[in-house]
C-alpha cells in the first residue's frame, strides 16, 4: 500500500517507516521538523530500500496536505504529527489543541478531498487517567488528567465520528503505553530536545555523563518498591503494531481503539537496575517528591490487539535497555552531530 506518515521523522515515526517498508509498503513523510531533523530520514533510507518521498510542512496546512495527497495519492495515513509533552501542554493548552486536534481535523478534511479512507492514529494511554482497575482494557473509562491527554481523547472522538459517518472508512486508534528502546542498528533512536521529560532517555543521558544523576520522583506510591510503575514497550514492537493496524484497516470499517503495551509493568528502580546491567555502570540517583500529575501505576491489557490485530510485543526489558544504551553510546549528541 501507499502510506503517508505524518511526523515520520520522529522517534516512533522513523521506526515505523522501517517496518512498513520491510513489509513492502511505499511510504511518504510529511514533517515540519519542529521536533525532528531531516538527518533521520537519511539514516532510515540507509537502513531500508531507500525510497521515501518526503515533504516539509505542517499538518494543519490545507494547501500542503492537498499537494501531498495529489503527488503521493496515499491509500492510508499513519498520523504521528503532534505535540506530546504533558507538562508543556498545561502551559500551552491552545497550542496543543490547535496542533493535536486541529491538525487531525485538517488531515481528515484533506483525506476526504482525496478520497483516502484509512487512518491509523497515534494515541496514548494517558486518555485513561487515574485507573479504576488495572490492567487497563479498552473499556476502561477515559478521564485524561492533562491537556495533552484531553487532546488525544478529543482527536479519538473526531476520528470515531468521521469513520462512522460514511461507508468504507476505517480509523484504528493505537493507545501507546511507554515507548522506549531503539532500532537494532543503533542508527536511529529517541533524541529528546532539551532536558528529557521521560525516564529512559534521562537514564541514558546519565549513563553517558550528560546528566549528573537521575531524580526519582516519589518513593511513596502504593507499589512494591514505592516508585512509579509503567508498561514500557520497545519502539520496534510499537512500530510493528502500526503495520498490523494497517492490515486491519483493509478488513474492517469504523473506528476501534487498541492498547499497545506489553501487559508487564516495571518500577523506576527496576528500570535503573536493568539499565545498569545494560551499560555496566552504576546510575546515580537522588530522591524527590512525586511529580505533579503522575499516576502510581499503569499497565496495559493488550488482549484485544493480540486477538484482532494478531500483534503482541516480543522484546523484553533487557532488549529495551540494551538497545537504548547502544543508541545513546553510539550517538552521545543524538542527531545533533549530523
Ligand atoms: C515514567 C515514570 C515518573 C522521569 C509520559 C506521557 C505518555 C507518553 C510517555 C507520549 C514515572 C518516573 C520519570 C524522571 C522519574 N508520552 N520518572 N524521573 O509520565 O508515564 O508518560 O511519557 O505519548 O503519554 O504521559 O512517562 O517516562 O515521564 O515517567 O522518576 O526523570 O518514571 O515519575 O513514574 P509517563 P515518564
Amino acid at each position: 500500500m501507499r502510506v503517508l506518515v505524518t511526523g515520520g521523522a520522529g522517534y516512533i515515526g522513523s521506526h515505523t517507516l522501517i517496518e512498513l517498508m520491510a513489509q513492502g509498503h511505499e511510504v511518504c513523510v510529511l514533517d515540519n521538523y519542529t521536533n525532528a531533523t531531516p538527518a533521520v530520514l537519511t539514516r532510515v533510507r540507509a537502513l531500508s530500500n531507500g525510497k521515501i518521498a518526503d515533504f516539509k510542512g505542517d499538518v494543519r496546512d490545507p494547501a500542503m496536505l492537498d499537494r501531498v495527497m495529489q503527488d503521493f495519492a496515499p491509500d492510508a495515513v499513519v498520523h504521528f504529527a503532534g505535540l506530546k509533552a504533558v507538562g508543556e501542554s498545561q502551559q500551552k493548552p491552545l497550542t496543543y489543541y490547535d496542533v493535536n486536534v486541529g491538525g487531525t481535523l485538517a488531515l481528515l478534511h484533506a483525506m476526504d478531498r482525496a478520497d483516502c479512507r484509512k487512518i491509523i492514529f497515534s494515541s496514548s494511554a494517558t486518555v485513561y487517567g487515574e485507573p479504576d482497575y488495572l490492567p487497563y482494557d479498552e473499556a476502561h473509562p477515559t478521564r485524561p488528567a492533562s491537556v495533552y491527554g484531553r487532546t488525544k481523547l478529543m482527536a479519538e472522538q473526531v476520528l470515531t465520528d468521521w469513520a462512522t459517518a460514511a461507508p468504507d472508512r476505517s480509523a484504528v486508534i493505537l493507545r501507546y503505553f511507554n515507548p522506549v528502546g531503539a532500532h537494532a542498528s543503533a542508527r536511529i533512536g529517541e533524541d529528546p530536545k532539551d532536558i528529557p521529560n521521560n525516564l529512559m532517555p534521562y537514564i541514558a543521558q546519565v549513563a553517558i555523563g550528560l546528566r549528573q544523576a537521575l531524580t526519582i520522583y516519589g518513593d511513596d506510591y502504593d507499589t512494591p518498591d514505592g516508585t512509579g510503575q509503567r508498561d514500557y514497550i520497545h519502539v520496534v514492537d510499537l512500530a510493528r503494531a502500526h503495520v498490523a493496524a494497517l492490515d486491519y484497516t483493509c478488513k474492517t470499517c469504523g473506528a476501534r481503539p487498541f492498547n499497545i503495551g506489553t501487559g508487564q509493568s516495571y518500577s523506576v528502580i527496576d528500570m535503573v537496575r536493568a539499565f545498569e546491567r545494560a551499560c555496566g555502570q552504576t546510575i546515580p540517583t537522588q530522591q524527590a517528591p512525586r511529580r505533579a500529575g503522575d499516576i502510581a501505576a499503569m499497565q496495559a491489557n493488550p488482549a484485544r490487539a493480540r486477538a484482532e490485530l494478531g500483534w503482541q510485543a516480543t522484546h523484553d526489558l533487557d532488549a529495551m535497555t540494551a538497545s537504548t544504551w547502544a543508541w545513546q553510546s553510539a550517538n552521545p549528541k543524538g542527531y545533533d552531530a549530523c
